[in-house]
């Protein structure tokens, strides 16, 4: 194994608060370390493009604290092709780089993988940076407490005028393929329901369900619908409550990406220091193609293509009470 002099470091897909605290966090750990770094700017598309540049201790001063990603990201498409990553490869070599730290999600983690076996000279340590925690092999991803903290902001407003009007909300939170955001957030604001991708819901139950609550006197409901849900989204299941319901007063809100910006929170900002600082210290022991995460409270290091295959299920207890709390 060759001692790593020079490395680079991005982000990918989906912008995540905490990805400014946890580059600061690999540029300067890196640097204590006596290495060099590169930023490479919007991602696997930057790599393709040229676009490095050198960072140093005063290049991450006073980002700790902003959303967003100060190297931009981007989901490349041409970094599926291998022409794209060849060129990638190339400005790797010209730019005398033999390491990446790898900020996103599954899809940065799936195109690491295929880069890896393609380039093995190149080593590669991945962080989970994706607001959806859906990411195996670790308990939480950077964003995701910001992103439910945002969220719950959210729902306790629109609490407000549902209970002031009398009426049924519909939330649709983010999440393609992942409930977490949902069933955290769900739990937090106190909704009546929850709908996820990982779960069927049989409309009948739900409408049911929203009529026994008016029964006991609820005058105001939130059902939070993550946005990968099977019966279409917010919308649709609103149409459908209210063409059975028509008595009942519904509104929807589709919260979309005010769930990805904002200022990280106190969490993502120590488990970004933690994830970049853990990140540098893994290559330098030899570690490479492992995403490094938080298991138990403890931080550990996942196999990249494990990482991916299919996120931890949803907490099942967590789950279960929804329903006792919304008596
Ligand atoms: O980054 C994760 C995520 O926010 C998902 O929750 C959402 O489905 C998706 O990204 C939206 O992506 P885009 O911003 O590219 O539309």
């Amino acid at each position: 194994m060759s001692a790593i002099s020079r490395i680079g470091v991005f982000t990918s897909g989906g912008d995540a608060p905490g990805m400014n605290a946890c580059i600061r966090a690999v540029v300067r750990t890196a640097i204590a370390n006596e290495k060099q770094v590169y930023g490479i700017q919007r991602g696997y598309q930057g790599m393709i493009e040229d676009e490095f540049i050198p960072l140093t201790s005063r290049s991450v001063s006073n980002i700790i604290q902003r959303g967003g990603t100060i190297l931009k990201t981007a989901r490349s498409k041409d970094f599926m092709t291998a022409d794209g990553r060849k060129k990638a490869y190339q400005h790797l070599q010209n730019h005398q780089i033999d390491a990446l730290i790898a900020i996103g999600g599954d899809g940065t983690f799936t195109g690491a993988e295929i880069f890896c076996n393609e380039y093995p000279d190149i080593r590669i340590i991945g962080i989970p940076g994706t607001i959806d925690n859906d990411l195996a092999g670790t308990d939480f991803t950077l964003g995701f407490d910001t992103a439910v903290n945002t969220t719950i902001e959210a729902i306790d407003k629109i609490r407000d005028t549902a209970a002031a009007h009398d009426r049924c909300f519909f939330i649709e939170v983010m999440g393609r393929d992942s409930g977490c955001i949902a069933l955290w957030a769900g739990v937090a604001g106190g909704a009546e329901a929850i709908l996820l991708p990982e779960h069927d819901t049989n409309l009948d139950a739900l409408i049911e369900k929203l009529e026994s609550g008016a029964k006991r006197n609820k005058s105001s409901s939130i059902v939070i619908v993550a946005e990968g849900e099977k019966n279409g989204g917010a919308q649709n299941v609103a149409q459908q409550v209210k063409s059975r319901l028509p008595d009942y007063e519904t509104k929807v809100t589709v919260l979309g990406h005010v769930q990805r910006g904002g200022s990280p929170s106190a969490f993502d900002r120590i488990f970004a220091a933690k994830c970049g600082v853990k990140s540098i210290e893994a290559l330098i022991a030899g570690e490479n193609r492992v995403m490094v995460g938080i298991r138990d409270n403890k931080m550990s290091y996942t196999p990249l293509s494990k990482a991916t295959k299919q996120h931890d299920p949803l907490d099942k207890d967590l789950y279960r009470m929804i329903d006792i709390l919304a008596l």
